[in-house]
């Protein structure tokens, strides 16, 4: 009898994998300080260098002191950070910038790749604020932040563009799609934010075949598209 004849046998299937499964999870997913999976997502990133010190250290000072405005959960600014890096994008742009902070984890990926970020925002105090923890964190250089309503200054976007994040109004996320799809480089990627909020987008990006798409549902809700080579 092999070896997997035998584990036709019930007891010897619970006693195999029921045994993994209870082993897994521990194996796995804790992390730092013993934290959980979604505990340790939460984590900011531990600092390479003195570039990502002052970085971190003004996203910590942001997220403990208020300084936040609709901002993403730390885990979805690790995607997005993450993302960035791992495509060695050039070119970022981001529908609405808030305070800055999605902008200081894509400052955390264009600061190793040699990119840049193109905000855009319609409220002046918070593109103001933008800019503020831009040059706090030392990555004024890395981003500019383009005041105004959305709906018009994406329309002067001239591509390529590497990494697209849309997290403005949700209303707009189709005219911003269909917008700036065409600056989007080939193979390049656009993520969106909440996007439980938006059915009619997700239609859109999932019945195009020139798009593959999946969604990441731990933090605030990103789909990540790839435009097809
Ligand atoms: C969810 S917040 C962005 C959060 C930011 N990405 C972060 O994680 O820190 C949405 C921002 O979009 C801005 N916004 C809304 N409608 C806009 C429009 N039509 N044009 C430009 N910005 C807009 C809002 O003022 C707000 O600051």
């Amino acid at each position: 009898m092999s070896m997997f004849s035998n584990l036709q046998q019930p007891f010897l299937r619970r006693a195999l994998f029921g045994g993994l499964a209870a082993a897994l999870p521990a194996y796995g997913q804790r992390g730092r300080r013993g934290a959980s999976a979604d505990e340790e997502n939460e984590q900011f990133p531990l600092p390479k260098d003195e570039v990502e010190r002052r970085i971190v250290a003004v996203l910590e000072a942001m997220h403990s002191g208020g300084g936040t405005y609709l901002s993403v959960p730390v885990s979805d600014g690790k995607m997005l950070r993450i993302l960035t890096e791992s495509c060695l994008a050039k070119r970022v742009v981001e529908v609405g910038t808030s305070t800055g902070y999605s902008g200081l984890f894509f400052a955390l990926a264009l600061s190793r790749t040699g990119g840049h970020l193109t905000t855009h925002e319609l409220n002046e105090g918070r593109a103001a604020t933008a800019r503020a923890n831009f040059a706090k964190a030392g990555v004024s250089s890395l981003a500019t932040v383009v005041v105004g309503d959305a709906h018009e200054t994406v329309k002067k976007v001239k591509g390529p563009v590497d990494v697209l994040f849309l997290d403005a109004d949700k209303e707009a996320y189709v005219h911003y799609l269909k917008t700036l799809l065409p600056a989007v480089r080939p193979g390049g990627l656009i993520v969106a934010h909440n996007t439980g909020m938006v059915p009619e987008y997700l239609s859109l990006v999932r019945g195009d075949p020139a798009l593959d798409t999946v969604i990441y549902s731990g933090g605030g809700g990103l789909s990540v598209t790839v435009k097809k080579l």
